[in-house]
């Protein structure tokens, strides 16, 4: 087949020259966050309010575009500040609007698009310093931040090649295919020591540079987007928000090891990242980027986008390669490694969504480029989803070895209470590395965070999750959360794994509820060990690590749990003493009424109280109380 192959400069060029004829560019963010808060709806009433009201509008610049209209309405995957969104971006001003709904939009259009004025009512406030933000740069969140993998993620349009193409997009492929040998391209990579962002972080150029060897005319290169941690939405993010840059690494990862064909593995829990990536695909290859000889090299390349189920083990790599194959999501014991024999036995290079988007800036750069941020042993940004108990969450990008304190009090805002308001002293924990990472505590705050100071405290960066935990949280409930996510999401394969999560899972409900004696903690540090030792992949290989780093860190709430059978942060109903708070309570008699085992005495409009003895926490009482007076029932 001939395909008509795009010419990227003057597509560029003539991308630059229309968005310079518009005088403001209008963004709403439709990443999942905000669409999922009704961003669709604020991108509707803007387009109908800006023709409305008489303006020029063009939704699609580009070389065919006969555009020299006022405003340009695009939308863009995630701009990272999810909890303040829908979030709409105006640019060259750089105001941002949050919590932006249909019924702001005529403001929107009236105040700045016809009078040049930000939309006061409508910026950011900081919730502790009530300092208001009209730039996005100004705001605290995103001024600590490095954005350079996230660089254009939430400002391009994620469904236009050529907006990605203008911006410098797959300049890079094109010199790997055209100007560098595959060696140089896994030497590029290998001095810039980027390492995987899927969790490991395995040295990439090492990885590549152990795969090109292989005997072989047929490789693979797969882009791993199953993204399973609870908690984790970077790689859907940058799927989202920027496909064409996942697919650029893509075709330099095939370069770099004589792959011709690739595969983007993204889970179905992912519709737009499926849906976005896809386009991207359909689009360079109608573009003739991706097809019958790349960039005039004299090579093909071809990508396909599959769909996962959703199992958290198919990120494992020898278990989604099983995937797509066709067979069932098991991971099988290593070696061989896919460098030798992969996706249907041939060698294959696995990496990570942000791993991959993250290639074609260094080979536009350079890899001493890319060195001038990070630390030694971890070079370069890595991008993390930070929720939880802090005032700002969201997706940010920051070098390695920033501390958690710039993460967690300066981008993050500072940890807040169950009620979202700011506890300056509230700091308790943060998950670092979701399922497969570990706790790390105040003493922590002042790490340096990187691959291996992380590890040396036994804890992972991992994928990039941060859930952060104020002092109202319970640890050993905590460990439980991510005990069941392990146990529920074990394939079945070992033993260890299938029926040592299991016990451990019961072990931990017994503290919780109160049954657990001395032995209980021994038995529980026992079979972590086991299950350790005896499993097969990672996901049974670190299941144990919750439950080990809050028992490392937080031994004395477990033990209270267990010899008081108190749960000193109040969390577990089970452990809680039934009580009636009297400066709550009227003395309605609601709940004496209702309770069936007469545990609850008082006369009429005096407080009333339980006898702990007796009630057995059926929570009827909590129910009928108007006044929210009843504590420590279920
Ligand atoms: C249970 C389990 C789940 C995993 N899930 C993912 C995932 O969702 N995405 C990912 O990139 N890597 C995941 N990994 C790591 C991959 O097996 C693999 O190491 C990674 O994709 C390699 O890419 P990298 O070198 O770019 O990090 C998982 C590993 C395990 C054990
Ligand atoms: S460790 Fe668990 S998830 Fe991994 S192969 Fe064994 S049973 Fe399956
Ligand atoms: S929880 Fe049930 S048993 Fe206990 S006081 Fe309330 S109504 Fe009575
Ligand atoms: S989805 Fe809009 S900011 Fe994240």
């Amino acid at each position: 087949m001939i395909q008509q192959k795009i010419d990227m400069e003057a597509t560029g060029q003539a991308y630059r020259q229309a968005r310079q004829a518009v005088r403001r560019r209008v963004i709403v963010c439709a990443g999942t966050g905000c669409v999922a808060n009704g961003s669709l709806k604020v991108y509707e009433a803007l387009r109908q309010e800006t023709e409305a009201r008489g303006l020029e509008v063009v939704v699609k610049l580009g070389d065919d575009c006969d555009c020299k209209g006022d405003v340009f309405v695009s939308k863009s995957g995630c701009q990272g500040f999810c909890q303040a969104g829908p979030l709409v971006t105006i640019e060259p001003e750089d105001w941002l609007y949050v919590h932006v709904k249909p019924e702001d939009v005529a403001d929107i259009v009236e105040q700045t698009l016809i009078h040049d004025r930000p939309v006061k009512r409508l910026v950011y406030v900081d919730p502790a310093s009530h300092e208001a933000f009209e730039q996005t740069h100004e705001i605290p969140f995103y001024k600590r931040q490095q954005r350079v993998v996230l660089a254009e993620c939430g400002n391009i349009d994620p469904e236009d090649i050529r907006e990605y193409i203008a911006r410098g997009g797959y300049a890079a492929a094109k010199r790997a295919f055209k100007e560098m040998q595959p060696e140089q391209v896994c030497e590029e990579v290998l001095a810039s020591g980027l390492r995987g962002r899927g969790g490991g972080g395995f040295p990439t150029g090492r990885k590549w540079a152990l795969t090109l060897p292989e005997p072989g005319e047929k490789k693979f290169v797969i882009c791993n987007g199953d993204e399973g941690d609870p908690g984790a939405f970077m790689d859907r993010s940058l799927m989202e928000g920027n496909p064409h840059r996942v697919l650029e690494g893509i075709m330099i990862a095939a370069r770099a090891i004589g792959a011709d064909e690739a595969y983007v593995y993204v889970r179905a829990e992912y519709p737009l990242a499926v849906q976005r990536i896809r386009k991207a695909v359909a689009d360079a290859e109608e573009a003739g980027i991706l097809g019958e000889d790349v960039f005039d090299s004299g090579r093909n390349m071809t990508c396909q986008v599959m769909e996962g189920a959703g199992a958290f083990v198919c990120g494992e790599e020898t278990a989604l390669m099983a995937s797509i194959e066709g067979l069932r999501g098991m991971p099988r014991p290593k070696p061989p490694f896919p460098a030798q024999s992969g996706l249907w036995g041939k060698p294959t290079v696995i990496n990570n969504v942000e791993t991959l988007a993250t290639v074609p800036l260094i080979i536009a750069e350079g890899s001493g480029h890319y060195r001038r941020l990070g630390t030694a042993g971890s070079p370069g940004t890595k991008t993390f989803a930070v929720t939880g108990h802090v005032a700002n969450t969201g997706l940010i990008e920051v070098p390695f070895g920033t501390t958690l304190r710039e993460i967690i009090f300066e981008i993050g805002g500072g940890v807040i209470d169950n009620l979202g308001q700011v506890m300056p002293d509230g700091f308790k924990a943060v998950q670092i590395g979701g399922p497969s990472g570990g706790c790390l505590i105040a003493e922590h705050l002042d790490m340096p965070l990187d691959f291996d100071s992380v590890k040396g405290i036994g804890a992972m960066v991992g994928s990039g999750g941060l859930v952060v935990m104020n002092r109202d949280t319970c640890m050993v409930k905590i460990a439980h959360f991510f005990m069941r996510f392990t146990q529920n999401e074990s394939c079945g394969k070992c033993v260890p794994c299938r029926e040592g999560t299991k016990q451990m899972l019961w072990l931990l409900e017994d503290i919780m509820e109160g049954r657990a004696t001395a032995q209980t903690l021994e038995l529980l540090e026992e079979l972590a060990s086991a299950v350790q030792l005896g499993s097969l992949c990672g996901l049974g290989k670190t299941a144990p690590n919750p439950v080990l780093s809050t028992l490392r860190y937080f031994r004395s709430e477990y033990e209270a749990h267990i010899v008081q059978k108190r749960c000193p942060a109040g969390q577990c109903k089970a452990l809680a003493t039934p009580e009636i708070l009297a400066d709550r309570c009227k003395g309605c008699g609601a709940c004496l009424r209702k309770c069936p085992v007469n545990a609850i005495t008082g006369e009429k409009k005096m407080p009333h109280r339980i006898d702990a003895g007796t009630c057995i926490k059926c929570g009827t009482c909590a129910q009928v109380c108007r006044f929210d007076a009843i504590v420590g029932v279920n």
